[in-house]
């Protein structure tokens, strides 16, 4: 098992990464500094995690401080879902590039299929019709302006994929969803398998923290995880790039996000990886619309 998926951009994505969604601005700098001296080459960023500006002060400080070279970094960030009208796309990637201290990014993507009124925030009646073939051709300028060096979607259903293809001219390196154990994406893998994009997984560990699906308490997961005597936690993440996924946990603890990334110097035997499909899925219905 390699430490990195192939996009079909041809580049390297590691297959653990950070994932920096709710961890308090004045908590991200500390948990970046930490997951890339523990081994971490991968920071899932995006505008709506509003701690852009300080993930760009910890990577300044570790390239300056030599720990990690730029080029050695994954560094992902998303359009949100204000910014979809073509003509404020590059001024959203303008901002991000700008906050986090970055001239490129090696993975841009539209943060969820649903588009929001300028200027508003996030509820029902700021809703508006998408144009996802619009705002896909503004992402298609930035990757061949080489500021985005692979563009890609998140939370994207098998119908909006397939809808995707139909009018893409560069095709999605990447849709970002949540994945785990307890739900585990069959047919979006599939069709993503099929199509040459590669699955990335939020919140792998099932969001423990914001009362998300019980992956870390679930019976197969524990006995896995005694059988091999690993935590719940690296059997669930181990899982996941053995499926072919990268994974980005979301710690901002020092121990955890070392636990996290120590899943390379062993591996799930078949027998074991096959009890994973024994467990009962949540939100199949949602899975694929
Ligand atoms: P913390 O930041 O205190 O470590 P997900 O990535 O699925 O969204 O899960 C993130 C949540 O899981 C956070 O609440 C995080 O808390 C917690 N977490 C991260 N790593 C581990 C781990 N190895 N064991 C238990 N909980 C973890």
């Amino acid at each position: 098992m390699t430490e990195s998926f192939v996009l079909n951009t041809g580049a390297r994505i590691p297959s653990v990464g950070l994932g920096v969604w709710q961890i308090q601005p004045d908590a991200v700098g500390n948990a970046i500094y930490a997951a890339v001296k523990a081994g971490y080459r991968h920071i899932d960023c995006a505008a709506a995690y509003s701690n852009e500006k300080e993930v760009g002060l910890a990577l300044k400080k570790l390239f300056e401080d030599g720990v990690v070279k730029r080029e050695d970094i994954f560094v992902t960030s998303k359009l949100w879902s204000t910014n979809h009208a073509p003509e404020d796309v590059p001024e959203a990637i303008g901002t991000t590039l700008k906050d986090l201290q970055l001239d490129y990014l090696d993975l841009y993507l539209i943060h969820g299929p649903f588009r929001i009124k300028k200027g508003t925030t996030m509820s029902p009646e700021n809703l508006i019709p998408t144009d996802i073939p619009a705002t896909w051709g503004a992402m298609e300028k930035l990757y061949d302006s080489g500021k985005a060096r692979a563009i890609g979607v998140s939370n994207f259903t098998c119908k909006k994929l397939e809808d995707l293809f139909a009018i893409a001219r560069v095709h999605p390196a990447v849709n970002q969803v949540e994945c785990h154990p307890v739900w585990q994406q069959d047919k979006l893998r599939k069709l993503c398998q099929l199509k040459g994009v590669h699955l990335s997984a939020f919140s792998p560990l099932g969001s423990p923290g914001v009362n998300g699906p019980s992956v870390l308490n679930n019976p197969i997961v524990i006995s896995v995880a005694e059988k091999l005597q690993k935590t719940p936690a690296q059997v669930a993440l181990r899982w996941g790039i053995q499926m072919g996924q990268s994974v980005l946990p979301k710690s901002a603890n020092e121990a955890r996000i070392k636990e996290n990334i120590d899943i390379f110097d062993w591996s799930i035997p078949e027998d074991l990886m096959a009890k994973f499909s024994e467990i009962k899925q949540v939100a199949e219905s949602r899975i694929c619309s």
